[in-house]
């Protein structure tokens, strides 16, 4: 499903919304509608009890004109940008197997739209109309998708501009989301690697690590997990430099790309264990953020690394109670295989640390179940050394969607990471899963470093359709990365 904007309807057949503002039936300039449709629009309205709140919409059927065609309002509330956005996504969840093939938007009837307004508007439109049907090979007539276009018109100035930026994000998300989709025996480390080759073509620098490469690095850590499986580790690391090499160091992203999770030896319960497949969802949203950036041409040097493994047992996987040694030298004693994450993390945060020196690093991963104990599915977990980046990081998640909740470190939880016979465990205690786990990577930041570690555990996935995305891959991460980056790295 695309969005364009223009200046006239299109030829053909085509159905008509009207966004409108929060009790805003009655003024509101709803062009090219002939005066019975009008009426009849706002008796729909009334007998709906449409109030314009953001989202909601009334659909009725007009054919006064001589065209048959659906008709539909659509609430925009208080006329934020975010408020756009999701009555894109709204008409699209209404329209997208109905039928409806091209859908033309008269954004007049919102009254005064900013150009960012307008773009988050198609942008809602098209994440929400998102799906990966490639294994349906029996869908159902009616249960195909339908809309292919949504057209709209009264755009103020500016809106192409936007709207160029906020399509390169929806290209990313896009990415993400089908990397998240795809299960574990088509998505493993070496095809993750094969899937992002096409970046390339935008001007991302691709660097491999196998793990002969790896292992000459002293990577025990990440080794150590991989060790299990009959699919080989890889270090995926994707540099864009849109500054044409004005800025030395880039900023860092680090993504847990673990591509299937079965816990390894501490095996996970059966149930529910097919979920996953997208524990490497932090990895993927790092892989279509620089997609993002780097289709949009972002001016920033931006670093993205993917810690790749899969996580089994068997006869030559990891035991609970073996001490492996990190790049950093480190040595951490596995209590637990299943907190196999920090272990592929610490080991990706040392080498970029070493190869690029980053003055700040945020680090993307469905770390721990705790996390989503904690917050649910409303907030990925924020943890960070240094208020200001993570201040700028939450203003990004609130400005762009993909929403941020802060935790705290310190010296006491640290503690808990004690080990008696190596510098420290992968586990802690019970309670503070996520803040430990936070603890734990940390460790591995040298002096200096500002980072910061999302928890987007309960982000990655969604059971129920939300804003801009349906049941399934979110694409989370990647609308904050870009915006984090566009704010505070753009020259
Ligand atoms: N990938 C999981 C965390 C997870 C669980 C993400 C459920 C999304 C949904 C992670 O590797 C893990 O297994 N963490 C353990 C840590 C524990 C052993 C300290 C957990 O959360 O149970
Ligand atoms: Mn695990
Ligand atoms: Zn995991």
């Amino acid at each position: 499903m695309r969005a364009r904007f223009a200046a006239a309807r299109p030829q053909g057949a085509y159905d008509l919304a009207f966004p409108i503002r929060k009790d805003g039936i009655a003024k509101a300039d709803l062009p090219g509608l002939s005066d019975g449709d009008r009426t009849l629009a706002r008796e729909a309205a009334r007998a709906a009890r449409f109030e314009g709140d953001s989202g909601a919409v009334v659909e009725l059927f007009s054919g006064s004109d001589g065209a048959y065609r659906r008709i539909l309002l659509v609430g925009v509330g208080a006329g934020e940008v975010t408020d756009f956005e999701k009555a894109g996504g709204a008409l699209t969840a209404r329209l997208l197997t109905s039928g409806a093939e091209t859908l033309v938007v008269e954004l007049a009837s919102a009254g005064a739209v900013n150009a960012d307004g307008a773009a988050r508007f198609a942008a809602g439109a098209v994440l929400r109309g998102w799906r990966y049907d490639i294994y349906r090979t029996r869908l159902n007539a009616k249960a195909r998708p339908t809309l292919a276009e949504v057209v709209i018109l009264g755009a103020p100035e500016g809106t192409d501009a936007a709207w160029a930026h906020l399509q390169a994000v929806t290209e990313g998300v896009s990415l993400t989301r089908e990397l998240v989709s795809e299960p574990a025996n088509i998505i493993y480390p070496e095809s993750f690697v094969e899937r992002c080759q096409p970046l390339k073509d935008l001007g991302v620098e691709i660097e491999v690590l196998d793990e002969a490469t790896m292992r000459a690095l002293g990577m025990g850590a990440l080794l150590g997990v991989s060790q299990g499986s009959v699919r080989e580790g890889r270090l995926l690391a994707l540099r864009w430099d849109g500054t044409g090499g004005k800025e030395k160091t880039p900023v860092a992203l680090v993504g847990k790309g673990v591509t299937f999770d079965t816990g390894g030896i501490s095996i996970k319960p059966a149930a529910g264990m097919e979920d996953m497949k997208w524990d490497m969802g932090g990895a993927g949203a790092v892989a279509g953020a620089i997609k993002a950036l780097a289709t949009r041409k972002a001016n920033a040097h931006v670093i993205g690394v993917c810690g790749l493994v899969e996580n089994m047992p068997g006869g030559k996987a990891q035991r609970p109670g073996d001490i492996v040694t990190s790049m950093s030298g480190q040595t951490i004693e596995v209590i637990n295989t299943d907190a196999e994450g920090r272990l592929v993390l610490c080991d990706a945060l040392a080498w970029v640390q070493r190869r690029y020196s980053p003055r700040v690093i945020v680090d993307l991963a469905t770390l721990t179940g705790a996390m989503i104990i904690s917050l649910g599915n409303e907030h990925a977990g924020l943890f960070s050394n240094d208020d200001a980046l993570a201040d700028s990081l939450l203003a990004a998640g609130k400005a762009s969607g993909d929403p941020l909740w802060r935790f705290p470190l310190g010296d006491a939880y640290n503690k808990l990471l004690d080990s008696p016979i190596a510098d420290m465990k992968n586990v802690g205690p019970r309670g503070a899963g996520s803040i430990t786990a936070a603890q734990f990577l940390q460790r591995f930041i040298e002096d200096g470093v500002k980072w910061a570690h999302l928890d987007i555990a309960g982000m990655v996935w969604a059971d129920k359709p939300g804003v801009a995305w349906d049941k399934g891959a979110t694409g989370f991460g990647v609308r904050l990365l870009d915006r984090f980056i566009a704010d505070n790295f753009e020259r």
